[in-house]
């Protein structure tokens, strides 16, 4: 698929069927990640592939408990209560895998080189017909300490980028694109046309 294709048709996947993705998908989607850039080379990404739907329902019901115990009062806003107290809204919106990624030690750019990976599978998965979408919802949870444990990674290692993966029900409709604000460049119709 053409790069620029790609970019331009990624959205986020809220709706899956059951197809189960093969591990040399997921292989395929790991190969991509690491490509991206990182600092000093430093390449911290380690994945954490989850498949059991029972683990990921109750990673889920523990994200939700975790993030409305916690929740910043600047991101309380009704349409989230409302959502993570649902009983039958999954976080994960019932997709066939997790892929976790994390750091495998701390550093000042580990959010950064995590997010770089995750762009990359993101599209790879795109180009490949698999959907994708970061549940940044299960963060906090997947870094205390019961969430390591529960994803089965070490106490050192730092969850930065959760990317649920599977084959998507539907196409993802467009998301709009917002204005975007310029210094030292004219603001003129976009270069693709
Ligand atoms: C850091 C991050 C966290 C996100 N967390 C969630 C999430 O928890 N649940 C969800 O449904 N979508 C989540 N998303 C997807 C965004 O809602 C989505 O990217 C956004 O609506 C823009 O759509 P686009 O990806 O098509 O540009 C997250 C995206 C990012 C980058």
């Amino acid at each position: 698929m053409d790069l620029n294709v790609a970019i331009t048709r990624r959205r986020p996947v809220r709706e899956y069927t059951a197809q189960a993705v093969d591990e040399r998908s997921i292989h395929a989607l790991t190969d991509a990640a690491v490509q991206a850039p990182s600092a000093v080379n430093q390449q911290p990404w380690t994945f954490t592939v989850v498949r059991e739907q029972s683990m990921l329902d109750q990673i889920s019901r523990e994200a939700k408990s975790h993030i409305l115990a916690n929740m910043p009062p600047n991101l309380q806003s009704d349409h989230f209560r409302s959502r993570l107290t649902g009983p039958s809204f999954q976080i994960f919106y019932h997709a066939p895998v997790l892929i976790s990624i994390s750091a495998g030690a701390q550093g000042p750019w580990i959010v950064e080189d995590g997010a770089l990976a995750a762009e990359n599978l993101m599209l790879a998965a795109h180009a490949a017909g698999l959907g994708t979408c970061w549940i940044g919802f299960t963060q906090s949870f997947l870094n205390t300490s019961n969430g390591k444990n529960m994803l089965g990674v070490p106490p050192a290692w730092v969850p930065v980028a959760p990317i649920i993966v599977g084959y998507p029900k539907t196409p993802p409709p467009p998301v709009p694109v917002m204005n975007r604000r310029y210094v030292g460049l004219a603001e003129s119709a976009s270069s693709s046309g």
